[in-house]
């Protein structure tokens, strides 16, 4: 018996058409709404009014700096999201969740993204997440590691990023605009902010 064309085109928009509604339109809708939420009292942070404060995660060139990024194919390596951890041990792993020290540590949530033009997830994790790295690493040591990977660890699977930096007649080695501008958007990787108590509640 032959199959009528118009069914088996109807389940090439039906096999199609399920995916993208559910896995593209309705989180596209639902994080649509996502807004910064107030802190009050109950929340005992000085100095900052909402989360998440925009300004406390953009600073120096950090937004060149994620163009930078983009370009120099970072995401195919990294990505920048804590799952929870029914999805993956990354909150056991230190530091990727931010401050354990402070207790300030957590997975990331659809508001820690606001802001950013666009959100570099990542597509596959050969080396750390960088959620966080801003709090692991200092300036220079991103340089350092930036320029020579292996100078931290021998058996580094990274590969070295040279061409940001430009060599002076005299040996010594400075970074190029854009190292300083990568730099300054992977010091600006902190997902740490504190969530407000009456936005827990909300979501209980
Ligand atoms: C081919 C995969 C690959 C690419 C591309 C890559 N990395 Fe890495 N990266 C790794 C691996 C593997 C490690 C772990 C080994 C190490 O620390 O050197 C790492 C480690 C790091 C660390 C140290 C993290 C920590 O917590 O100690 C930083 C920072 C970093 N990468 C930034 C970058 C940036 C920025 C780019 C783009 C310019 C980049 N990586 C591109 C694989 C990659």
């Amino acid at each position: 018996m032959k199959t009528p064309f118009w069914k088996l085109i109807l389940g090439l928009v039906v096999c199609f058409a399920f995916p993208w509604i559910f896995l593209l339109m309705m989180p596209y809708v639902s994080e649509a709404k996502v807004a910064p939420v107030g802190y009050t009292a109950e929340d005992e942070v000085e100095g900052i009014s909402a989360y998440p404060e925009r300004s406390t995660l953009r600073y120096g060139s950090s937004d060149y700096g994620a163009q930078v990024y983009a370009a120099e194919g970072c995401a195919y390596c990294h990505t920048q999201m804590v799952r929870p951890t029914y999805a993956g041990p990354d909150m056991w792993r230190y530091g990727w969740g931010g401050r354990e020290a402070d207790g300030l540590a957590r997975e990331t949530r659809p508001e820690d993204y606001l802001g950013e033009s666009f959100a570099h997830l990542g597509y596959q994790r050969l080396g750390q997440d960088l959620s966080n790295v801003g709090h692991r690493l200092t300036r220079e040591e991103l340089h350092r590691h930036l320029y020579d990977p292996r100078s931290f660890d021998v058996d580094s699977g990274m590969p070295a990023y040279p061409h940001l930096y430009r060599t002076l007649e005299d040996g010594s080695i400075h970074p190029t605009e854009k190292a300083d501008a990568l730099v300054d958007y992977l010091l600006s990787r902190r997902k740490d902010a504190k969530i407000p108590v009456a936005d827990t509640r909300n979501r209980q």
